[in-house]
């Protein structure tokens, strides 16, 4: 057991000392710079606060039992926030760049990387900051991105407690070309609908299931585990293409699974819980199991209402190549 006093704080709400900053200004983004972390000067009519125009990533660094930190599969996150920006008319930085930033991040923090289970998380964050308030319909010709890290245990306040999930057949969680983006609009549109379910029925995170097929939930990807299968939905843009939920796919046959990514409705998740399993996945929520749906008023146990076996190995085998206890044949981990 660490004795970081971080481990007992909320998810990101502990930073490092230091960010790295860039600014992109007449059409070219400028060098970074490495910095205490500290309240940014925005001015007040900038396009982000306006129009939305932001993105973020989220991955993590791990420190090895010999020190080392290593980061996981910071590529593809780099390559999803890029894609982002495009998606949103950002200016786009080089994957280089981004890069750069990281890795002087976790250099300058390097002491703060906990130990396992803790990680290192990486926040790198683009926004739009052309002062223009008449631009609604204009992209933004200025932006700043930010790389802020934060030392993480558990995303979930119950930590090893099997997750109460509420399920909405009704709402989308965003809007269904933005899914696949990792913007800030669509946590802010799921907000509303999580509260609301948390303070009806307790839950900690709502699925969203519009017109009845199984999306994903406010803040992670959503897989059902029986009898030797994994069913979850397959990629389209209705919801973000996770690289944890990426990861586990890819991991699945070695570990004796069948993978099925296509779409599914309520019903059939319904039967598939019955004596199977929930779990949700997502950097912040590794693989975190659902013990609990709550649908039109009915709770609903999945399997034996704890943490499944299914998910707890699934869980096991990612998190001991993340933190160097297994070997990395994919090529995951970078050491930094
Ligand atoms: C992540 O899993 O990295 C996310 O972005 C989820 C966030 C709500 C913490």
């Amino acid at each position: 057991m660490s004795s970081n006093p971080a481990r007992s704080a909320p998810f990101g709400s502990i930073l490092t000392d230091f960010m790295a900053v860039a600014q992109y200004r007449d059409g070219a983004w400028g060098p970074h710079d490495v910095r205490p972390v500290a309240p940014l000067p925005m001015h007040p009519a900038a396009h982000v606060l306006h129009y939305g125009s932001t993105c973020f990533e989220g991955f993590k660094a791990y420190r090895h039992d010999d020190g080392s930190v290593h980061v996981f599969r910071m590529d593809r996150h780099i390559a999803r926030l890029r894609q982002s920006a495009r998606s949103l008319v950002l200016p786009e930085p080089d994957a280089a760049q981004v890069e750069a930033m990281v890795l002087a991040v976790i250099d300058r923090n390097r002491d703060a990387v906990p130990e396992a289970p803790g990680a290192l998380y990486l926040r790198p964050l683009l926004i739009g900051t052309m002062p223009n308030i008449g631009a609604a319909a204009t992209p933004s010709n200025e932006a700043m991105l930010v790389v802020l890290a934060s030392p993480v245990w558990d995303y979930f306040a119950g930590g090893a407690k099997a997750l109460r999930i509420f399920v909405d057949d009704k709402n989308n969680r965003c809007a269904g070309h933005l899914g696949v983006v990792k913007t800030g609009g669509n946590y802010a549109a799921a907000l509303g609908p999580t509260l609301a379910a948390r303070k009806e029925f307790g839950v900690d995170q709502v699925l969203f299931c519009p017109g009845g097929e199984v999306q994903e939930t406010g803040a992670a990807n959503f897989l059902l585990f029986r009898d030797g299968r994994i069913l979850t939905r397959s990629l389209d843009s209705t919801f973000l293409h996770g690289v944890t939920r990426d990861s586990l796919l890819h991991m699945a046959p070695d570990l004796g699974y069948q993978v099925e990514e296509r779409v599914f409705t309520v019903a059939e998740m319904l039967e598939w819980v019955k004596d199977g399993e929930a779990a949700l996945s997502g950097t912040a929520a590794v693989l975190s199991g659902v013990g609990t749906l709550i649908y039109q008023g009915r709770e609903i146990t999945c399997g034996a209402g704890g943490i499944g076996p299914h998910t707890q190995k699934l869980r096991a085998a990612l998190v001991a190549i993340q933190t160097g206890k297994a070997p990395d044949t994919r090529g995951w981990l970078r050491k930094v």
